[in-house]
Parts: C-alpha cells; structure tokens; sequence
C-alpha cells in the first residue's frame, strides 16, 4: 500500500476479530516507528509490546475497558522517558565516534545544549533560573522558550512519541491491519503495571488487530481545512 492510501485508509478501529497478527507485521511496525524523526536524535521512547495475559487484562482494565482495548489481538504502550538522554547521549556520540572525527559544533550541542535543556534540577530550581534568565535575554533576541520543568521536558519528548505512534499506525495499515490509538486510560496504573517510573510519561496506548466491520463507528469526518489552514 502507497503512503497516501494507508493514510487514507487508516482508521480508528474499536472492535476487532479473533484473528492473531503475525509477528512479521508487528515487527515491521515497530521498526517505522523507530525510524521516526526525534528530538536531538536522543530517542526518547520505549515500545511496550503487553503479552502476558495477566499484564493484558490490568491492562484492559486500566483503559476503562474500551472495547477497542478488550478486543484487540495485540495492545503497546508508547513512552517518553526524561530520564534515557545520558544513556542515549553516550550510544550516539559512540556511533557517531565511529564515523569519524564529531564536528565541534555537534559535540558541543550534545555536551553543552542537551544538559541545559534536560537539567531542571532539584526542586525544579535549575529550571526557575534557565526561565528567568532566558526570560531577560528573550527581551533583546530570540531564546529557547522552555522547557523549564520536568515535566516540560515530558511534553516535548511526547511529540517525538507521537510521531513514532503514528509511524507505527500507518506500517500497521499498510501491511492489511487496524489500530486504535488511546489516551483514555489512568496513566497511573498503566505505569504500575509496566513499572515506569517518574520520569516517563505514558504517550499513547495503541490498539492492533484485524478490524471487525462494526469497529469503524461511522464514516470520517473532519471539517472544513479553511478552519485549520492559513496562507500568511
Ligand atoms: C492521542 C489520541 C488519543 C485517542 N484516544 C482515544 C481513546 O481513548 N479511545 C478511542 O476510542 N479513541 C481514541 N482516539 C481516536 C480518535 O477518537 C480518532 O482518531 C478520531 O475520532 C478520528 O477518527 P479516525 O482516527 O478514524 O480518523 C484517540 C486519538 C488520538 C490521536
């Protein structure tokens, strides 16, 4: 399937059959989300594929039982993590050391910019002095505008996520499946269940599977693009 036809083809499906996805489809999926553009290329998420059935149940339970959830032959859970970027960090300049010499520029964006920008310190005080002091400087030049907090830094790893969500929604509709893409959930437990800790944020429970025809609840409806899309 070309791009734009699994663009426009893909739905949320909220019911699915009893029909196993193949693990090749699965993995094709999950390597297009990885290959998601990310931010600073530090690769903040982390793919839960939920198997055990016991895990699946809470799981379903956490997600107020929709039926998108209960009914789905595979369930992920998508997640930002603050707290991978040292890690992360290391691996890229190790990968990119092995290409060569690493420009000055790109070392000090790693050494010097992703500190600053992940960094907000106990009781948030790193983060009050970076927003006050960019907040003066921002008065004569343009500055970074945040983030300024933990969880800031959450809310911009989760854009990054979503994209690796919907990377992962259209190879699914690609190769001839249905997702459904949740936030109704209590993130609470969702994090319980896969031991996450405080600084992860859960981005988006997805839903797979072969879609039942009752799933799709109604033909798409989207408004007028002129409310959305504007020349200046
Ligand atoms: C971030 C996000 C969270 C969503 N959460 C839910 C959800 O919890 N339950 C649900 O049934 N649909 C959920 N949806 C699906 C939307 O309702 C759906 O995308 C929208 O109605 C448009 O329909 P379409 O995806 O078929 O084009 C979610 C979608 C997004 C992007």
């Amino acid at each position: 399937m070309e791009l734009f036809e699994a663009i426009e083809t893909r739905r949320s499906v909220r019911k699915y059959l009893a029909e196993p996805v193949p693990p090749v489809v699965i993995e094709k999926a999950i390597s297009a989300a990885l290959l998601a553009p990310n931010s600073s290329n530090l690769q903040p998420w982390e793919v839960y594929h939920v198997s055990s059935p016991d895990r699946k149940a809470a799981l379903i339970a956490a997600a107020f039982d929709q039926s998108g959830a209960a009914t789905a032959a595979e369930l992920f859970v998508f997640v930002a993590r603050a707290d991978t970027w040292r890690r992360n960090r290391a691996l890229v300049l190790e990968e990119l050391g092995k290409r060569g010499e690493i420009p000055k520029q790109q070392l000090d964006y790693y050494t010097k910019f992703v500190p600053l920008f992940y960094s907000h310190g106990f009781l948030n005080i790193v983060g009050i002095l970076k927003k006050i002091a960019f907040s003066l400087v921002g008065l004569f030049r343009p500055v970074p505008r945040g983030p300024f907090s933990g969880s800031a830094v959450k809310g911009v790893l989760s854009k990054t996520v979503a994209l690796a969500c919907q990377n992962f929604m259209l190879a699914i509709t690609a190769q001839g499946y249905s997702s459904l893409p949740m936030e109704g959930f209590d993130e609470c437990r969702v994090k319980k269940i896969l031991f996450l800790g405080g600084e992860s944020a859960v981005v988006m429970m997805i839903a797979v599977g072969k879609e039942d025809p009752a799933g799709i609840y109604g033909p798409r409806l989207r408004l007028d693009p002129k409310l959305f899309v504007f020349e200046v």
